[in-house]
């Protein structure tokens, strides 16, 4: 089983999308709030009915329900609205974070938590360090959402297939976030060999903007977050041992320690198998750096 904690727009389509790819024969939608899980689920299961999809998707208020997940998802909290970062986020939703892993601890102690609520690097760090689980299994949802802004500029940039862009995405999810333009490759070949600094500049922007702008003239990102997840739970659920971003507990690792952030990472059945750590040149080293102080500040002002 598969559990998402917080039924709101995103864990429905992290439900949504992970029915129709078939990652689990049940999916749990777990809610506070009275008839918000109970409705989504319904609304699922009928189109999974039409489709002929054997997943069951259940709603329910009782966390109990979650007994013998592997994975659960945390999406509970707050969410962004317009003219607001993700940092604004920090104090209702560390309250929200703590009291559903306790939650998670009680019912699902063996589980894998795909943390997600924001402002998420701080969230990914207290549910590591609340739950007292090994780090590989605590790894956040950021880097693979703001992956896909990264590769549809790209895209757009270069008029390329949206299947061969190769690319990464690491750092704070929030203002300090690094898109990796450098490394960047459309079918084999380094983008800065395709496109000028200039624009490679630009995307780096507008990468780390467009989450704003789309609160702005919709009120909330939903289908990218939403099929991000699937797509982490689908590498972890089918042992693919694909390379994503995610936010893990850094030990050592790029430099710095007792802080959560996004790396790539292979993972696995098991969770976060290995993190690779890239050569990165002065600039992208100042970048991680900067979203590494923002994401420490975060922690050292709330008690964990
Ligand atoms: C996003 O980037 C708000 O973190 C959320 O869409």
């Amino acid at each position: 089983m598969i559990t998402i904690i917080g039924a709101g727009k995103v864990g429905g389509d992290a439900a949504l999308f992970s029915a129709i790819k078939q990652l689990d024969d049940q999916i749990l939608l777990l809610d506070i709030a009275e008839g918000l899980p109970q409705g989504e689920a319904m609304d699922i299961n009928h189109m999974l009915s039409e489709q002929g999809i054997d997943v069951e998707i259940k709603g329910s208020n009782n966390y109990e329900d979650m007994k013998g997940s592997k994975i659960v998802v945390v999406v509970a909290g707050a969410g962004r609205k317009p003219g607001m970062t993700r940092m604004d986020l920090l104090k209702i939703n560390a309250g929200v974070v703590k009291d559903v892993v306790g939650n998670i601890k009680k019912y699902a102690d063996d589980s894998l938590i795909i943390p997600v609520t924001n402002p998420l690097d701080p969230m990914a760090y207290i549910t590591f360090k609340t739950s007292d689980f090994e780090k590989s299994r605590v790894f956040g949802m950021g880097g693979m959402l703001d992956l896909s802004r990264f590769k549809q500029f790209i895209h757009e940039e270069t008029n390329s297939s949206r299947k061969e862009i190769n690319a990464l995405v690491i750092g704070e999810h929030g203002e300090n976030m690094l898109p990796l333009t450098r490394l960047a490759k459309i079918s084999g070949k380094p983008l800065p060999e395709i496109i000028s600094q200039e624009k490679l500049d630009n995307i780096f922007t507008l990468t780390k903007n467009v989450a704003a702008e789309v609160i702005k003239l919709k009120g909330a990102t939903v289908h990218a977050p939403g099929n991000a997840i699937s797509a982490m739970i689908d590498n972890v659920v089918n042992d693919k041992k694909q390379v994503m971003p995610v936010s893990t507990y850094l030990d050592g690792e790029y430099g710095f320690s007792d802080v959560s952030i996004g790396v790539p990472a292979i993972l696995g059945k098991n969770g976060v198998e290995k993190i690779i750590e890239l050569e990165l040149n002065d600039n992208e080293k100042d970048w991680f750096e900067k979203g590494v102080k923002s994401v420490k500040d975060a922690i050292s002002g709330i008690n964990v």
